[in-house]
């Protein structure tokens, strides 16, 4: 579908749960009430993901919260993967479950993952994320195992928190043939973070070299010489991308976001029973796509990102 600024709007990031079992500080708050029991069924996101489609999506990716924590993901992948809408299925993870479920999304026809890390450090994992960083690490390996690539690394820097650890990060992408992105902070429920622009790392790291084919979208890619991976940098706040966005997102409450920097929501709860309904809203969200986020001015949301999907 296209918007009323032309661009084609044909990739939906479908945000199964709020829940996670991460504590990351930019992206969740303890909002209490995160139940499985309020989740959308099983049927409901596959009957939607289809609605979709014949919307004319023809991307699609999983996110949450952790997608990984409901217990359907296999199921749901596998439904999406037999229709005829998608060329791209994906989904974004904290890797803690990966190592166990990577055989069984692959076999189900996932494409592939991103995964977020924000640190390489166990202890700092453990205390500031509460994430087991083996069980990160165990997902990678299994990510290339069962081939579940291209694999993208998502980092945020937080200052006085990981921006210790950037150097690590780049040599992660220098050893591993993966793209490590950099994603500048954005401004999402209370959170009192601070963060560090994409250009300020640049800075740092004049050994990053431009890559012929730089931008893949969203990341403006580069690389070190002799690295077997890149490093892309996300820049939403420092510089924006949104002549060539294409997303929709869907929040685990049932609700169309037409872009991540704007609060303009469009409920879909209250037509779930009734599918032309869901497609008209699904249209008119599309249609009303702002032109350009507002994370320049002094943009509040009192959504977090586990609720958003990111
Ligand atoms: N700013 C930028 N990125 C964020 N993410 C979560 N919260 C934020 C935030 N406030 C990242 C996650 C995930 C990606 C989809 O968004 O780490 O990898």
């Amino acid at each position: 579908m296209k918007d009323t600024f032309g661009r084609t709007v044909d990739y939906l990031r479908f945000s199964l749960t709020k829940r996670c079992q991460l504590t990351c500080p930019h992206c969740a708050k303890n909002e209490g009430g995160c139940l499985k029991e309020s989740e959308m069924k099983t049927d409901t996101v596959i009957r939607l993901s289809r609605l979709f489609g014949e919307c004319g999506f023809r991307k699609i990716r999983f996110t949450g919260g952790e997608p990984l924590l409901r217990n359907d993901i296999c199921e749901i992948i596998s439904a999406v993967s037999d229709m005829p809408f998608y060329d791209d299925i994906a989904l974004t993870t904290n890797g803690q479950l990966l190592a166990l479920l990577a055989s069984d999304l692959k076999q189900s026809g996932l494409h592939r993952v991103n995964i977020s890390l924000n640190t390489l450090n166990a202890q700092r994992s453990k205390e500031m994320f509460g994430a087991d960083l083996s069980n990160t690490f165990s997902g990678i390996e299994a990510v290339f195992r069962h081939g579940l690539t291209p694999l993208k690394i998502n980092t945020v820097i937080l200052k006085g928190q990981n921006d210790d650890e950037i150097a690590d990060f780049i040599a992660l992408a220098h050893e591993y043939p993966l793209t490590v992105r950099f994603i500048e902070l954005m401004p999402m429920g209370d959170s009192k973070e601070e963060g560090i622009s994409g250009a300020q790392i640049l800075r740092m790291y004049p050994q990053l070299l431009p890559v012929e084919n730089k931008a893949d979208g969203v990341a403006m890619n580069y690389r070190e010489s002799n690295a077997k991976g890149t490093v892309g940098f996300i820049n939403p706040i420092s510089s924006c991308f949104c002549d060539s966005c294409s997303r929709m997102r869907l929040t685990a409450d049932g609700t169309l976001r037409p872009c991540l920097g704007n609060n303009l929501e469009i409920p879909l709860v209250d037509v779930m029973y009734n599918n032309d309904l869901i497609k008209q809203r699904i249209q008119d969200a599309v249609r009303q796509k702002p032109c350009k986020n507002s994370f320049s001015k002094a943009f509040i949301t009192n959504r977090t990102m586990n609720n958003l999907g990111g």
